[in-house]
């Protein structure tokens, strides 16, 4: 199976490095040169640490490697069986790309978006063929988080969906069956979860760093609720509250004043150098 990635921000560069671990020849889509190399450097770096922790062989890094084609035109995905895109969360771009990419792939290919609160069957409302089209939605940072959610869309045919859940297994992933509503499933609970930790800081005063120590020392998360705001960006995190906001209505869903403004001014978090802590 030849895999297609579109676009190679952390998270297309994360399903790429995944797809060239597990074997797949696999041509990542940046729209210039530069942001290409910067993802090719990135997945690089990662399995380097790899090897030097002796979790991969370097033969295996290197084969791996080798894997990875680059590309800026659309038409080099024209061999892909399956074509995940990754690129900017805007209904619009994606219709964009999807209308493209089905001009050049095979009637067979396999269009998967990675969207995490725009509605699969909305992207795939402008196809010819919508029943093509699959939701496999990651988390980051991609590489390592385990699940992956396989999205049904409307129209979503039935060996899609399957071949999907079975590609998400062969990338290393615990493959979930979704349906295409709001947020998915982890979406779902995790935004306003998040949201809630926010206003929190507000109502209580606490510090972003007494906060994230409760909820890794008290509850058991991995990290804490900001440094994963941090880890997720302020930008993906409002557009996905806003996005589940207005088709849920749900108070809890829309983002806090405290993130809009940190969105406002800069502050992303890791990805900007700032956010609720600073990034050297
Ligand atoms: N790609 C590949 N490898 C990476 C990486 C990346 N993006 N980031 C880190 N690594 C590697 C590094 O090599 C690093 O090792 P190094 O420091 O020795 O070089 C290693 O992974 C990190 O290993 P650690 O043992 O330090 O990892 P931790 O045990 O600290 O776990 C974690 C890190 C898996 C991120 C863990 O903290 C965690 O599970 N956090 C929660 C993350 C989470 O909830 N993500 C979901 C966000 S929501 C989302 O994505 C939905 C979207 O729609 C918004």
């Amino acid at each position: 199976m030849r895999i297609g990635v579109v676009g190679l921000g952390a998270m297309g560069a994360g399903i790429a490095q995944l797809s060239i671990e597990a074997g797949f020849e696999t041509v990542g889509h940046e729209v210039d040169a530069v942001r290409g190399e910067a993802a090719r450097s990135r997945i690089e770096h990662f399995l380097t640490r790899k090897v030097e922790k002796g979790t991969l062989q370097q033969e295996a890094r290197d084969t791996a490697v080798a894997r990875l084609a680059l590309t800026n035109a659309l038409a080099d995905l024209a061999d892909c069986d399956v074509v995940i895109e990754a690129v900017f969360e805007d209904l619009g771009v994606k219709h964009e790309l999807f209308r493209a990419l089905e001009a050049v792939v095979k009637p067979a290919t396999i269009l998967a978006t990675n969207t995490s609160a725009i509605s699969v069957t909305e992207i795939a409302a402008v196809l010819d063929r919508p029943e093509r089209a699959v939701g496999m939605h990651f988390f980051n940072p991609a590489p390592l988080m385990p699940l992956v959610e396989i999205v049904r869309a409307e129209r979503t045919a039935d060996d899609v969906f399957e071949t999907a859940f079975e590609l998400g297994a062969q990338l290393g992933k615990t493959p979930i069956r979704c349906s295409d509503t709001p947020g998915f499933v982890v979406n779902r609970v995790l935004i306003p979860l998040l949201n809630d930790c926010v206003r929190v800081l507000d109502e209580t005063g606490v510090t972003p760093a007494d906060l994230d120590a409760g909820m890794k020392y008290g509850a058991g998360w991995p990290m804490g609720p900001c440094e994963l705001l941090d880890l997720v960006g302020a930008d993906v995190h409002v557009h996905a509250s806003e996005a589940l906001y207005e088709k849920l209505r749900e108070p809890r869903m829309a983002p806090p004043p405290r993130l809009v403004r940190m969105l406002e001014a800069g502050k992303l978090g890791r990805k900007s150098g700032e956010g609720f802590y600073t990034y050297g």
